[in-house]
Protein backbone atom coordinates (compact mmCIF):
# COMPACT_ATOMS: atom_id res chain seq x y z
CA UNK A 1 0.00 0.00 0.00
CA UNK A 2 2.58 2.08 0.74
CA UNK A 3 4.70 1.52 -2.12
CA UNK A 4 1.98 2.37 -4.53
CA UNK A 5 1.21 5.67 -2.91
CA UNK A 6 4.90 6.31 -3.03
CA UNK A 7 4.67 5.43 -6.83
CA UNK A 8 1.45 7.59 -7.25
CA UNK A 9 3.44 10.61 -5.81
CA UNK A 10 6.37 10.05 -7.73
CA UNK A 11 4.76 9.48 -11.05
CA UNK A 12 3.40 13.43 -10.22
CA UNK A 13 6.89 14.72 -8.13
CA UNK A 14 10.02 13.09 -8.31
CA UNK A 15 10.33 13.08 -4.07
CA UNK A 16 11.86 9.36 -4.43
CA UNK A 17 14.61 10.47 -6.69
CA UNK A 18 14.83 13.67 -4.67
CA UNK A 19 15.56 11.51 -1.27
CA UNK A 20 18.09 9.35 -3.59
CA UNK A 21 19.76 12.70 -4.88
CA UNK A 22 19.99 14.45 -2.05
CA UNK A 23 19.94 12.48 1.03
CA UNK A 24 20.43 8.24 0.50
CA UNK A 25 22.35 8.66 -2.95
CA UNK A 26 24.46 11.58 -2.06
CA UNK A 27 28.09 10.30 -1.85
CA UNK A 28 29.98 12.48 0.86
CA UNK A 29 33.55 12.33 1.73
CA UNK A 30 34.15 9.99 4.57
CA UNK A 31 36.15 11.82 6.48
CA UNK A 32 34.28 14.99 7.43
CA UNK A 33 35.64 16.26 11.19
CA UNK A 34 34.53 18.72 13.30
CA UNK A 35 34.28 21.21 11.33
CA UNK A 36 31.66 19.87 9.56
CA UNK A 37 29.10 20.40 12.05
CA UNK A 38 28.19 23.75 11.45
CA UNK A 39 26.37 23.18 8.00
CA UNK A 40 23.49 21.52 10.13
CA UNK A 41 23.96 23.45 12.62
CA UNK A 42 23.35 26.70 10.91
CA UNK A 43 20.55 25.04 9.84
CA UNK A 44 18.61 24.15 12.78
CA UNK A 45 19.98 27.77 14.27
CA UNK A 46 17.91 29.15 11.01
CA UNK A 47 14.61 27.07 11.86
CA UNK A 48 14.98 28.24 15.71
CA UNK A 49 15.19 31.87 14.32
CA UNK A 50 12.01 31.40 12.30
CA UNK A 51 9.93 29.23 14.70
CA UNK A 52 10.76 31.55 17.81
CA UNK A 53 10.42 34.80 15.77
CA UNK A 54 6.72 33.75 14.32
CA UNK A 55 5.77 32.81 17.99
CA UNK A 56 7.65 36.88 19.60
CA UNK A 57 5.76 38.73 16.64
CA UNK A 58 2.27 37.12 18.21
CA UNK A 59 3.03 39.25 21.26
CA UNK A 60 5.29 41.59 20.03
CA UNK A 61 4.17 45.18 18.91
CA UNK A 62 5.91 47.13 16.37
CA UNK A 63 5.62 51.19 17.17
CA UNK A 64 7.65 53.27 18.91
CA UNK A 65 5.20 53.73 22.07
CA UNK A 66 4.28 49.87 22.91
CA UNK A 67 7.63 47.84 21.49
CA UNK A 68 9.52 48.56 24.54
CA UNK A 69 6.86 47.60 27.09
CA UNK A 70 5.62 44.93 24.65
CA UNK A 71 8.66 43.06 24.77
CA UNK A 72 8.45 43.19 28.90
CA UNK A 73 5.44 42.04 28.08
CA UNK A 74 6.68 38.65 27.07
CA UNK A 75 8.92 38.63 28.83
CA UNK A 76 6.88 38.47 31.99
CA UNK A 77 3.36 38.10 31.32
CA UNK A 78 3.05 35.46 28.06
CA UNK A 79 3.29 32.21 28.75
CA UNK A 80 7.17 31.38 28.34
CA UNK A 81 7.25 34.36 26.32
CA UNK A 82 10.63 34.69 28.51
CA UNK A 83 11.67 31.37 27.01
CA UNK A 84 10.93 31.95 23.37
CA UNK A 85 12.53 35.71 23.08
CA UNK A 86 15.88 33.87 25.30
CA UNK A 87 15.64 31.51 22.16
CA UNK A 88 15.51 33.87 19.68
CA UNK A 89 18.11 36.52 21.25
CA UNK A 90 20.60 33.68 22.04
CA UNK A 91 19.75 32.11 18.73
CA UNK A 92 20.86 35.25 17.42
CA UNK A 93 24.72 35.27 18.79
CA UNK A 94 24.98 31.51 18.21
CA UNK A 95 24.31 32.11 14.49
CA UNK A 96 26.84 34.03 13.96
CA UNK A 97 29.23 32.06 16.14
CA UNK A 98 27.98 28.46 13.81
CA UNK A 99 28.53 30.58 10.72
CA UNK A 100 31.58 31.77 11.51
CA UNK A 101 33.14 28.72 12.55
CA UNK A 102 31.50 27.79 9.09
CA UNK A 103 33.34 30.31 7.27
CA UNK A 104 36.52 29.69 8.96
CA UNK A 105 36.14 25.93 7.83
CA UNK A 106 36.07 26.94 3.87
CA UNK A 107 39.18 29.19 4.35
CA UNK A 108 41.45 25.87 6.17
CA UNK A 109 39.96 23.43 3.73
CA UNK A 110 39.82 25.85 0.64
CA UNK A 111 36.51 25.16 -0.07
CA UNK A 112 35.88 28.23 -2.06
CA UNK A 113 38.56 27.02 -4.55
CA UNK A 114 37.53 25.66 -8.13
CA UNK A 115 34.34 24.28 -8.34
CA UNK A 116 32.96 25.46 -5.55
CA UNK A 117 33.15 29.17 -6.06
CA UNK A 118 29.11 29.78 -6.39
CA UNK A 119 29.13 27.99 -3.16
CA UNK A 120 31.09 30.35 -1.18
CA UNK A 121 29.78 33.36 -3.31
CA UNK A 122 25.95 32.37 -1.96
CA UNK A 123 27.03 31.94 1.29
CA UNK A 124 28.98 35.30 1.46
CA UNK A 125 25.28 36.86 0.29
CA UNK A 126 23.79 34.91 2.86
CA UNK A 127 26.02 36.53 5.39
CA UNK A 128 25.55 39.98 3.91
CA UNK A 129 21.68 39.42 4.48
CA UNK A 130 22.07 37.93 8.21
CA UNK A 131 24.19 40.93 9.44
CA UNK A 132 20.64 43.27 7.66
CA UNK A 133 18.49 40.87 9.45
CA UNK A 134 20.35 40.81 12.76
CA UNK A 135 20.42 45.11 12.46
CA UNK A 136 17.22 45.38 11.72
CA UNK A 137 16.05 43.08 14.61
CA UNK A 138 18.14 45.05 17.40
CA UNK A 139 16.35 47.84 16.38
CA UNK A 140 13.17 46.15 17.52
CA UNK A 141 13.00 45.99 21.41
CA UNK A 142 13.21 49.82 21.02
CA UNK A 143 15.93 50.01 23.79
CA UNK A 144 18.37 52.52 24.37
CA UNK A 145 21.16 50.67 22.37
CA UNK A 146 18.85 49.82 19.98
CA UNK A 147 18.34 53.10 19.13
CA UNK A 148 21.88 54.47 18.89
CA UNK A 149 23.02 51.48 17.39
CA UNK A 150 20.81 52.71 14.37
CA UNK A 151 21.69 55.85 14.71
CA UNK A 152 25.08 55.27 14.37
CA UNK A 153 24.79 52.74 11.33
CA UNK A 154 22.37 54.75 9.44
CA UNK A 155 24.98 57.32 9.81
CA UNK A 156 27.21 56.02 7.93
CA UNK A 157 25.22 56.20 4.77
CA UNK A 158 25.66 60.21 5.42
CA UNK A 159 29.38 59.83 4.52
CA UNK A 160 28.65 58.85 1.17
CA UNK A 161 29.08 61.41 -1.21
CA UNK A 162 26.14 63.27 -2.91
CA UNK A 163 23.66 61.02 -2.28
CA UNK A 164 24.41 60.54 0.99
CA UNK A 165 21.89 62.44 3.34
CA UNK A 166 19.07 61.87 1.22
CA UNK A 167 19.80 57.69 1.15
CA UNK A 168 19.67 58.39 5.01
CA UNK A 169 16.39 59.78 4.66
CA UNK A 170 15.16 57.51 2.79
CA UNK A 171 16.21 54.07 5.26
CA UNK A 172 14.67 56.34 7.83
CA UNK A 173 12.02 57.24 6.08
CA UNK A 174 11.93 60.18 8.75
CA UNK A 175 14.32 63.25 9.64
CA UNK A 176 15.31 61.62 12.44
CA UNK A 177 14.82 57.23 13.19
CA UNK A 178 11.16 57.23 14.43
CA UNK A 179 8.18 55.10 15.05
CA UNK A 180 8.40 54.90 11.06
CA UNK A 181 11.76 53.25 10.27
CA UNK A 182 10.88 50.81 13.43
CA UNK A 183 7.69 49.85 11.20
CA UNK A 184 9.51 49.54 8.26
CA UNK A 185 12.39 47.22 9.99
CA UNK A 186 9.92 45.28 11.02
CA UNK A 187 8.55 44.60 7.67
CA UNK A 188 12.07 43.47 6.53
CA UNK A 189 12.87 41.20 9.64
CA UNK A 190 9.84 39.35 9.44
CA UNK A 191 8.91 38.53 6.04
CA UNK A 192 11.70 40.02 3.33
CA UNK A 193 15.14 38.96 4.45
CA UNK A 194 14.14 35.44 5.92
CA UNK A 195 12.41 35.41 2.58
CA UNK A 196 15.75 36.37 0.83
CA UNK A 197 18.07 34.01 3.10
CA UNK A 198 15.74 30.68 2.69
CA UNK A 199 15.77 31.52 -1.06
CA UNK A 200 19.55 31.44 -0.74
CA UNK A 201 20.28 28.65 1.32
CA UNK A 202 18.46 26.33 -0.90
CA UNK A 203 20.79 27.70 -3.79
CA UNK A 204 23.65 27.36 -1.58
CA UNK A 205 22.35 23.62 -1.31
CA UNK A 206 22.00 22.97 -4.61
CA UNK A 207 25.66 24.13 -6.09
CA UNK A 208 26.71 22.22 -3.35
CA UNK A 209 25.59 19.44 -4.54
CA UNK A 210 26.09 19.54 -8.39
CA UNK A 211 29.59 19.34 -7.56
CA UNK A 212 29.82 17.58 -4.13
CA UNK A 213 31.10 18.37 -0.98
CA UNK A 214 35.26 19.03 0.02
CA UNK A 215 36.83 17.75 2.66
CA UNK A 216 39.73 17.83 5.37
CA UNK A 217 42.27 16.80 2.69
CA UNK A 218 40.88 18.76 -0.26
CA UNK A 219 40.90 15.86 -2.54
CA UNK A 220 38.18 15.52 -5.38
CA UNK A 221 36.85 12.20 -3.89
CA UNK A 222 35.07 11.73 -7.69
CA UNK A 223 38.28 11.00 -8.87
CA UNK A 224 38.96 7.70 -7.60
CA UNK A 225 35.51 5.74 -8.22
CA UNK A 226 34.43 1.68 -6.97
CA UNK A 227 32.96 -0.74 -9.96
CA UNK A 228 29.43 0.44 -9.08
CA UNK A 229 30.33 4.18 -9.56
CA UNK A 230 30.18 5.50 -6.08
CA UNK A 231 33.14 7.50 -5.01
CA UNK A 232 35.53 5.18 -2.97
CA UNK A 233 36.32 7.34 -0.40
CA UNK A 234 32.35 8.62 -0.03
CA UNK A 235 29.66 7.36 2.07
CA UNK A 236 25.79 8.24 1.76
CA UNK A 237 25.07 11.41 3.34
CA UNK A 238 21.61 9.42 4.99
CA UNK A 239 21.85 7.78 7.45
CA UNK A 240 25.83 8.18 7.77
CA UNK A 241 26.03 11.88 8.49
CA UNK A 242 22.12 12.21 9.28
CA UNK A 243 23.13 10.28 12.15
CA UNK A 244 26.60 11.82 12.75
CA UNK A 245 25.28 15.19 12.71
CA UNK A 246 22.98 14.10 15.70
CA UNK A 247 26.15 14.25 17.87
CA UNK A 248 26.54 18.09 16.87
CA UNK A 249 23.12 19.06 17.60
CA UNK A 250 23.18 17.48 20.88
CA UNK A 251 26.63 19.10 21.92
CA UNK A 252 24.96 22.13 20.53
CA UNK A 253 22.27 22.23 22.43
CA UNK A 254 23.90 21.36 25.75
CA UNK A 255 25.55 24.93 24.88
CA UNK A 256 22.93 26.78 24.08
CA UNK A 257 20.19 25.83 26.79
CA UNK A 258 23.54 26.12 28.92
CA UNK A 259 23.46 30.16 27.59
CA UNK A 260 19.53 30.23 27.76
CA UNK A 261 18.99 29.07 31.73
CA UNK A 262 21.68 30.08 33.17
CA UNK A 263 23.81 33.23 31.11
CA UNK A 264 20.79 34.91 28.81
CA UNK A 265 22.86 37.76 28.69
CA UNK A 266 26.10 36.37 28.56
CA UNK A 267 28.04 39.56 30.14
CA UNK A 268 26.31 42.50 28.34
CA UNK A 269 27.57 40.41 25.05
CA UNK A 270 24.27 38.78 23.91
CA UNK A 271 22.00 41.41 25.12
CA UNK A 272 23.68 44.55 26.11
CA UNK A 273 23.03 46.24 29.26
CA UNK A 274 21.77 49.83 27.55
CA UNK A 275 18.79 48.21 25.98
CA UNK A 276 17.13 47.40 29.25
CA UNK A 277 16.46 50.95 29.22
CA UNK A 278 13.42 52.62 26.81
CA UNK A 279 14.75 54.52 23.53
CA UNK A 280 15.78 58.56 24.50
CA UNK A 281 16.83 60.33 21.73
CA UNK A 282 17.15 63.39 23.73
CA UNK A 283 19.67 60.97 25.98
CA UNK A 284 22.90 59.82 24.34
CA UNK A 285 24.70 56.68 25.86
CA UNK A 286 27.71 57.28 26.91
CA UNK A 287 29.68 54.14 25.47
CA UNK A 288 27.47 53.16 21.59
CA UNK A 289 29.00 49.89 20.96
CA UNK A 290 27.64 47.11 18.52
CA UNK A 291 26.83 43.43 19.16
CA UNK A 292 29.55 41.77 19.31
CA UNK A 293 29.18 40.04 15.83
CA UNK A 294 29.69 43.23 14.08
CA UNK A 295 32.61 44.39 16.34
CA UNK A 296 35.64 43.35 13.86
CA UNK A 297 34.32 45.49 10.96
CA UNK A 298 33.07 48.29 13.41
CA UNK A 299 36.86 48.03 14.87
CA UNK A 300 37.51 48.34 10.66
CA UNK A 301 35.73 51.37 10.96
CA UNK A 302 36.91 53.50 13.29
CA UNK A 303 40.49 52.43 12.46
CA UNK A 304 40.25 55.27 9.65
CA UNK A 305 40.75 58.38 12.05
CA UNK A 306 42.61 59.98 9.60
CA UNK A 307 41.36 61.97 6.19
CA UNK A 308 43.37 60.61 2.81
CA UNK A 309 43.38 63.14 0.14
CA UNK A 310 39.65 64.68 -0.33
CA UNK A 311 38.44 61.32 1.51
CA UNK A 312 37.94 62.27 5.25
CA UNK A 313 37.90 59.75 7.45
CA UNK A 314 34.54 58.92 7.84
CA UNK A 315 34.03 58.13 4.30
CA UNK A 316 37.27 56.58 4.57
CA UNK A 317 35.86 54.62 7.52
CA UNK A 318 33.27 53.27 5.53
CA UNK A 319 34.80 52.42 2.49
CA UNK A 320 37.67 50.33 4.51
CA UNK A 321 34.70 48.62 6.54
CA UNK A 322 32.60 47.74 2.91
CA UNK A 323 36.08 46.50 1.27
CA UNK A 324 37.24 44.04 4.54
CA UNK A 325 33.55 42.47 3.65
CA UNK A 326 33.79 42.80 -0.47
CA UNK A 327 37.38 41.30 -0.08
CA UNK A 328 35.53 38.54 1.04
CA UNK A 329 33.88 37.40 -2.59
CA UNK A 330 36.80 37.64 -4.66
CA UNK A 331 38.61 35.02 -1.87
CA UNK A 332 38.32 32.12 -4.40
CA UNK A 333 40.28 34.22 -6.68
CA UNK A 334 42.58 35.41 -4.88
CA UNK A 335 43.82 32.09 -3.69
CA UNK A 336 46.45 30.59 -6.17
CA UNK A 337 47.46 27.61 -4.35
CA UNK A 338 47.46 24.50 -6.58
CA UNK A 339 46.05 22.83 -3.40
CA UNK A 340 42.81 23.12 -1.10
CA UNK A 341 43.72 22.46 2.34
CA UNK A 342 45.98 23.94 4.33
CA UNK A 343 47.14 20.71 5.58
CA UNK A 344 49.29 20.59 1.84
CA UNK A 345 49.76 24.60 1.90
CA UNK A 346 53.36 26.20 2.77
CA UNK A 347 54.24 27.77 5.64
CA UNK A 348 53.55 30.94 4.83
CA UNK A 349 49.67 30.20 4.14
CA UNK A 350 49.60 28.10 7.33
CA UNK A 351 51.11 31.10 9.68
CA UNK A 352 48.78 33.15 8.23
CA UNK A 353 45.93 31.49 8.83
CA UNK A 354 46.40 31.26 12.02
CA UNK A 355 47.54 34.95 12.43
CA UNK A 356 44.52 35.68 10.96
CA UNK A 357 41.84 34.10 12.75
CA UNK A 358 43.87 35.72 16.07
CA UNK A 359 43.62 39.33 14.56
CA UNK A 360 39.81 38.95 13.00
CA UNK A 361 39.18 38.12 16.73
CA UNK A 362 40.92 40.60 18.67
CA UNK A 363 39.02 43.37 16.43
CA UNK A 364 36.09 41.83 17.34
CA UNK A 365 36.83 42.36 20.81
CA UNK A 366 38.29 46.03 20.19
CA UNK A 367 35.49 46.94 18.46
CA UNK A 368 32.98 46.11 21.76
CA UNK A 369 35.15 48.43 23.67
CA UNK A 370 35.51 52.31 23.93
CA UNK A 371 38.21 53.96 21.57
CA UNK A 372 41.04 54.83 23.18
CA UNK A 373 44.32 55.77 21.57
CA UNK A 374 46.07 52.97 22.81
CA UNK A 375 43.22 50.42 20.92
CA UNK A 376 42.60 52.49 18.08
CA UNK A 377 46.05 52.02 17.14
CA UNK A 378 45.99 48.05 18.24
CA UNK A 379 42.61 48.39 15.77
CA UNK A 380 44.80 50.44 12.93
CA UNK A 381 47.51 47.26 13.02
CA UNK A 382 44.78 44.46 12.77
CA UNK A 383 43.29 46.32 10.18
CA UNK A 384 46.65 46.16 8.26
CA UNK A 385 47.24 42.64 8.78
CA UNK A 386 43.61 41.92 7.84
CA UNK A 387 44.06 43.61 4.11
CA UNK A 388 47.08 42.28 3.89
CA UNK A 389 46.43 38.83 4.13
CA UNK A 390 43.71 38.82 1.33
CA UNK A 391 45.84 41.35 -0.98
CA UNK A 392 49.26 39.26 -0.78
CA UNK A 393 47.47 36.06 -0.66
CA UNK A 394 48.08 35.74 -4.60
CA UNK A 395 51.71 35.89 -4.41
CA UNK A 396 52.16 34.00 -1.27
CA UNK A 397 50.05 31.16 -2.20
CA UNK A 398 51.51 30.84 -5.64
CA UNK A 399 55.56 31.18 -4.57
CA UNK A 400 55.62 28.80 -1.58
CA UNK A 401 56.46 25.54 -1.36
CA UNK A 402 53.32 23.07 -0.74
CA UNK A 403 53.32 19.74 0.23
CA UNK A 404 52.46 16.37 -1.91
CA UNK A 405 48.56 15.56 -1.99
CA UNK A 406 47.68 11.78 -1.08
CA UNK A 407 45.71 10.03 -3.82
CA UNK A 408 43.17 8.97 -1.29
CA UNK A 409 41.55 10.64 2.14
CA UNK A 410 43.95 10.27 5.07
CA UNK A 411 41.05 10.44 7.78
C1 LIG B 1 22.20 30.29 6.94
C2 LIG B 1 23.46 30.13 6.69
C3 LIG B 1 24.10 28.89 6.10
C4 LIG B 1 23.61 27.61 6.05
C5 LIG B 1 22.28 27.08 6.60
C6 LIG B 1 24.61 26.81 5.38
C7 LIG B 1 24.48 25.44 5.15
C8 LIG B 1 25.46 24.63 4.63
C9 LIG B 1 25.43 23.20 4.61
C10 LIG B 1 24.28 22.33 5.21
C11 LIG B 1 26.58 22.77 4.03
C12 LIG B 1 27.00 21.31 3.85
C13 LIG B 1 27.53 20.78 5.16
C14 LIG B 1 28.88 21.37 5.52
O1 LIG B 1 29.75 21.38 4.65
O2 LIG B 1 29.05 21.84 6.68
C15 LIG B 1 27.34 23.93 3.62
C16 LIG B 1 28.55 23.92 2.95
C17 LIG B 1 29.32 25.05 2.63
N1 LIG B 1 29.04 26.35 3.03
FE1 LIG B 1 27.39 26.97 4.01
N2 LIG B 1 25.68 27.60 5.02
C18 LIG B 1 25.41 28.88 5.44
C19 LIG B 1 26.24 29.98 5.30
C20 LIG B 1 27.49 29.98 4.67
C21 LIG B 1 28.38 31.10 4.60
C22 LIG B 1 28.10 32.47 5.21
C23 LIG B 1 29.49 30.69 3.88
C24 LIG B 1 30.72 31.46 3.47
C25 LIG B 1 30.75 32.69 3.13
C26 LIG B 1 29.29 29.31 3.51
C27 LIG B 1 30.18 28.54 2.78
C28 LIG B 1 30.07 27.16 2.56
C29 LIG B 1 31.02 26.36 1.81
C30 LIG B 1 32.29 26.86 1.10
C31 LIG B 1 30.54 25.04 1.85
C32 LIG B 1 31.20 23.81 1.21
C33 LIG B 1 32.12 23.24 2.25
C34 LIG B 1 32.83 22.00 1.83
O3 LIG B 1 32.32 21.23 1.02
O4 LIG B 1 33.97 21.83 2.37
N3 LIG B 1 28.07 28.91 4.02
N4 LIG B 1 26.64 25.07 4.02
Amino acid sequence: MGNKIMDWVDARLPVTQAWEKHLSKYYAPKNFNFWYFFGSLALLVLVNQILTGIWLTMSYVPSAEAAFASVEYIMRDVEYGWLIRYMHSTGASMFFVVIYFHMFRGLLYGSYKAPRELIWIFGMAIYLALMGEAFMGYLLPWGQMSYWGAQVIISLFGAIPVIGPDLQQWIRGDFLISGITLNRFFALHVVALPIVILGLVVLHILALHEVGSNNPDGIDIKKNKGPDGVPLDGIAFHPYYTVKDIVGVVVFLFVFCGIIFFFPEMGGFFLEHANFEPANGLKTPEHIAPVWYFGAFYSILRAITFDIGPIDSKLGGVIAMGGAIAILFVLPWLDRSPVRSWRYKGIISRTSIVIFAFVFILLTWLGTQPATETYTLIAQICTLIYFAFFLLMPFYTRWEKTKPVPERVTG
